[in-house]
């Protein structure tokens, strides 16, 4: 996810904020660039790649004396990860670092360049220094200017801009993406996260949604509730939690809004093809991943064909190369990857592309091989993830699927405006179920001492519960070294059950809106021969030995994402509690670029 810096005093400016942006080097990022505005004058520079390439582009340049400075690491969501499109953008006079996505974007391009403003990048950000300058000429002060332009904008933002007209400033603006603001002795520091502050700042307020300002050396105490900083670097990066994996299972909430932003309009959903004629003779897909992806693929058969009405087959990508598999031509290839660079998934991609299919790549990494190697990409959104154990990558490609298969339900007329509606509601309720109160985390903490012994896991459910307890089952094995698998529960009776005893664990899926009798009757089957079963359900289930109890929803989709989260709590901490290393276990690597 991108990253912010900021500062406002007479320390060296330029080192300071490569410094800091280095401290955000752990969240990923494939572009770099910083504005320095002192004496009056404006200088940016901006690099592809990684921080060392903006060092040396800026190599000859320092700044001396009073100034301010912004800077900002990408990570690519609306346009590729080029210099153009780096950060900080630019007018005629003031230039801007953005986090988050504005939504309205392309409405609010289309209204400024009819007045003239031209644009260098294919960015969303860009859009703000115009509507500033705009507004500027307008009204002359440039506070109400920046006001003006920010409430015309939709979607999510932490946003800084600096200005010749107000060369002592600082102009913030924070919705739903992170900002702080820090003083210390050497002046006022902004940050999109604790770590870059730490050492800088002593005490620092975290911006309030809705914060719109401009700050300089004398007012941070306007800016709300101050509190003093932590100065533990390696706890700030994690922000605060014990994990990377824990930190981005609670993340799961904000990337699946990211994931979302843009592509949900009342009564529509809509995808960011290039080719227009992308779906044009598509009647079949097949869609192809390894790992966690290839579970989020199992996701996508079931709600590509219940609402695109599209034929969809899945295969592990390492099975499919080798199986001369029959290609059609009406055929479109998915190929789902969390990092872009699985060596199995994209050898599955070249080997496709020379029959001539389309190919369209579902990933979370921007210019990664795999995205080169497509014909069209879905980005995910998810940020970088560092947890081995895949969690929120996996939650935004199962939004994807979903957001695809309702926009070829749209498309090939299967679904009315209403149903597309009732799907957009779903959507922002799932990623709400996604949030993790403290009481149900507790509650997974107290159950996990229970689940240390016997001679493994059943993780059972139906439908789209069957990947998810494929998937429930690779978290736990992955990162407590416990034997687990998923199961479809009504196959259990045909061979597993075989193992039912008391020592059997069995965690059942039993979603209140889908399924639900079906799958009752399947876990009575295992509880009646003594199987110990943990129910995760918003029904109370007479069966259970224990229940994880999720909210009640109003969609089996608000169910999956509900449980989704509470299995991954529940990997987490069995396996803190087995003594494993959560975020590096062991012979697993993040990206497997061998066969
Ligand atoms: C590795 C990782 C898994 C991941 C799989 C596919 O095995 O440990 O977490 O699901 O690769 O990776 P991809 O980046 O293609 O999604």
């Amino acid at each position: 996810m991108c990253g912010i810096v900021g500062y406002i005093g007479n320390l060296e400016k330029k080192d300071l904020i490569i410094g800091g942006l280095r401290e955000l080097e752990y969240r990923g990022y494939d572009s770099a660039g910083f504005s320095v505005l002192s004496h009056g004058e404006l200088h940016a520079f901006k690099a592809v790649g990684k921080l060392i390439n903006l060092e040396q582009k800026s190599k000859d340049f320092s700044s001396s004396g009073f100034g301010v400075a912004i800077g900002h690491t990408r990570w690519a969501t609306h346009g590729k990860p080029t210099e153009a499109n780096a950060h900080p953008h630019s007018a005629d006079f003031s230039h801007v670092v953005h986090n988050g996505i504005i939504e309205n974007h392309r409405e609010l391009r289309e209204k400024l360049e009819c007045m003239g403003h031209r644009f260098l990048s294919q960015t969303d950000t860009e859009v703000i220094v115009h509507l500033f300058e705009e507004y500027l000429k307008e009204c002359g002060d440039a506070l109400r200017a920046f006001e003006m332009s920010v409430a015309e904008l939709k979607g999510a933002y932490a946003i800084l801009l600096i200005t010749q007209k107000e060369p002592n400033k600082i102009f913030y603006a924070k919705n739903a993406s992170p900002l702080i603001v820090g003083r210390g002795k050497e002046g006022v520091f902004f940050a999109s996260s604790d770590a870059p502050l730490i050492g800088w700042a002593d005490e620092v307020s975290y911006l309030e949604d809705g914060s719109v300002g401009v700050m300089d050396l004398e007012n941070f105490e306007s800016v709300g509730q101050i509190s003093k900083l932590s100065q533990d670097r390696s706890y700030a990066q994690k922000d605060g939690f014990r994990y990377f994996m824990e930190k981005e299972i609670y993340e799961q909430h904000a990337v699946l809004l990211e994931s979302m932003m843009g592509r949900i309009h009342e009564g529509r959903v809509e995808l960011e093809f290039e080719n227009l004629g992308f779906w044009d003779g598509v009647d079949e897909i097949t869609i192809c991943a390894c790992g966690t992806s290839y579970h989020a693929g199992m996701v996508g058969k079931y709600l590509l064909e219940r609402y695109g009405k599209i034929k969809t087959n899945v295969v592990i990508a390492s099975e499919f190369r080798y199986a001369t598999p029959i290609l059609k031509d009406h055929e479109l290839f998915i190929a789902i990857s969390q990092s872009g660079e699985t060596l199995d998934t994209l050898e599955a991609v070249k080997y496709v592309k020379k029959s001539g299919l389309k190919t369209l790549a579902i990933c979370n990494v921007d210019n990664s091989s795999i995205v080169r190697e497509c014909d069209e990409v879905l980005l995910t959104r998810a940020g970088i993830e560092k947890g081995v154990a895949s969690t929120k990558a996996f939650a935004t490609q199962v939004m994807v699927l979903w957001l695809l298969s309702v926009f070829l339900g749209g498309k090939r007329g299967v679904l009315s405006v209403q149903e597309i509606d009732e799907h957009i509601q779903a959507m922002i309720g799932s990623a709400k179920k996604t949030e993790v109160c403290s009481k149900l985390h507790d509650r997974i903490k107290r159950l996990s001492k229970r689940y240390l012994h016997g001679h493994g896991f059943f993780f059972i459910g139906r439908d789209v519960f069957y990947p998810l307890a494929l998937e429930s089952a690779l978290k736990l094995k992955e990162i407590s070294y416990l034997h687990a698998e998923g199961y479809p529960s009504g196959e259990m009776k045909h061979g597993p059950i075989a193992l039912a005893d008391s020592e059997l664990f069995t965690v059942a899926l039993m979603p209140q809106h889908l399924l639900y009798e079906k799958i009752k009757s399947n876990v009575e089957e295992l509880s009646a021969r003594d199987a110990t079963i943990c129910a995760v359900s918003s029904q109370e289930f007479d069966g259970a030995d224990d229940m994880l109890y999720i909210q009640p929803c109003k969609h089996y989709m608000e169910e999956f994402f509900s449980m989704m989260v509470a299995l991954q709590l529940f990997a987490l901490e069995v396996a803190v509690r087995v003594g494993s290393d959560v975020d590096m276990p062991r012979n697993l690597a993040k990206s497997v670029t061998v066969e």
